[in-house]
């Protein structure tokens, strides 16, 4: 082991530990050393690390941490695991990056990060899709103040038949829910970000579990990564989940925002943020930019300098958190703004489920 490197484990290795993570961490070798992984399954562990060159793998993440010491622990276990690994992690002394969501509720949140702020450890949410060239290009445009005052946002993460067959996404009781807080929290925490992490006063939301046959069709949705092993186990009447989620949050200072969400419907796929602004509009997804009566043009993007990388999201971040480590840097993904989407989130599922809206200050 260098010593100039920081010490990395990772806990939970399927599909996005060795997709995103792994990879991410041996590409900015000279900074990061991945010296161990573990999941409740020896044997993919041991697979992992054999495949990756990492030194030790274990079946038991307290042995780990207690042998290894990391600096740095990537939590990359279903959902309904987050907070446990993530607390067990920092009472060991390591920075954490945790997949998203970090929690479904705020006072989850709040305690893993009351926890890390008392502790002088830095907790990231792995929000990876917000650094688009088309998202940065639309956050420059906002930070420069060209949309004026935003009022509008519309948030659309449309898969058509995308269901997850891998993992067990489609089960609450390990996701926490379902399409929502799988692929919508990425366009909601992207357009958080863009709007500077407004504050949300309520949300409305409606969710619908419409089950469909032809689930998982790669090519088609997206939705499945390379790096997946099609589960054996995967039935569709074990999904208690939604499949689809629309409805309105409405923020501080007059600015409201729409989303839809779907692992399935019978709608055009979309990846979309649309902000309307009182001097002009973007549509990020189609990179076009509105100006009065008649004008468009086309959206100055920002290109991403991971070319061929699946996960390139997870390398900013991962580059990001050595500057941070480094103080070079202050964190790309701020604790107040998942702090934000986390609210949303639980407000979201709440709303749907007692038929009302939901003010933010009753969480
Ligand atoms: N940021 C992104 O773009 C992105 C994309 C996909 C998944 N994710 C998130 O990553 C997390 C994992 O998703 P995935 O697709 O890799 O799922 P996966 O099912 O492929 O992998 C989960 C791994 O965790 C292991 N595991 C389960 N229980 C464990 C335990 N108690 N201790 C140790 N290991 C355990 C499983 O054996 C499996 O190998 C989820 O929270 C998901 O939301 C994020």
């Amino acid at each position: 082991m260098n010593k100039n490197k920081w010490k990395i484990a990772v806990i939970g290795c399927g599909m996005i530990a060795k997709s995103a993570h792994i990879p991410a961490y041996q590409y900015y070798e000279k900074d990061f050393e991945v010296v161990a992984v573990c999941d409740k399954s020896i044997e993919t562990a041991q697979e992992i690390a054999k495949a990756f060159g990492i030194g030790n793998y274990y079946n038991d993440a307290e042995a780990m941490l207690a042998e290894i010491h990391p600096n740095v622990v990537s939590v990359c276990v279903p959902n309904a695991l987050h907070k446990q690994y993530v607390m067990l992690a920092m009472r060991y002394g390591a920075h954490v990056l945790c997949e998203k969501p970090l929690a479904m509720t705020l006072t989850d949140a709040k305690e893993m990060y009351d926890y890390a702020n008392a502790n002088g450890l830095y907790l990231i949410a792995c929000q990876s899709w917000r650094f688009t060239p088309e998202r940065f290009g639309a956050k420059r445009m906002i930070d420069r103040g060209e949309l004026g005052k935003v009022y509008y946002a519309e948030i659309s993460r449309i898969r058509r038949r995308g269901i997850p067959t891998w993992g067990n996404f489609h089960i609450k009781e390990h996701s926490g829910g379902g399409a929502f807080v799988d692929i919508g929290i990425h366009v909601l925490d992207a357009a958080v970000w863009l709007m500077g992490n407004p504050k949300p006063l309520s949300v409305r939301a409606h969710t619908f579990a419409v089950h469909t046959n032809e689930i998982g069709s790669p090519e088609g949705s997206g939705a499945l990564s390379k790096n997946v092993e099609k589960s054996k186990h995967f039935k569709l009447e074990d999904m208690d989940v939604e499949t689809f989620a629309c409805g309105t949050v409405n923020f501080e200072g007059g600015f409201a925002m729409t989303f839809k969400v779907a692992w399935s419907a019978n709608l055009k796929e979309e990846n979309n943020i649309i902000l309307s602004g009182e001097c002009a509009g973007i549509d990020t997804e189609h990179a076009v930019v509105y100006r009065g009566g008649t004008e468009q043009s086309v959206l100055e993007t920002v290109p991403q300098p991971y070319e061929g990388k699946e996960f390139y999201g997870h390398f900013y971040i991962i580059e990001n958190l050595a500057k941070v480590l480094r103080g070079e840097a202050e964190l790309l993904i701020k604790p107040e703004e998942t702090l934000t989407v986390t609210k949303i989130i639980e407000a979201v599922y709440r709303s749907a489920e007692e038929e009302r809206e939901v003010l933010i200050s009753e969480l």
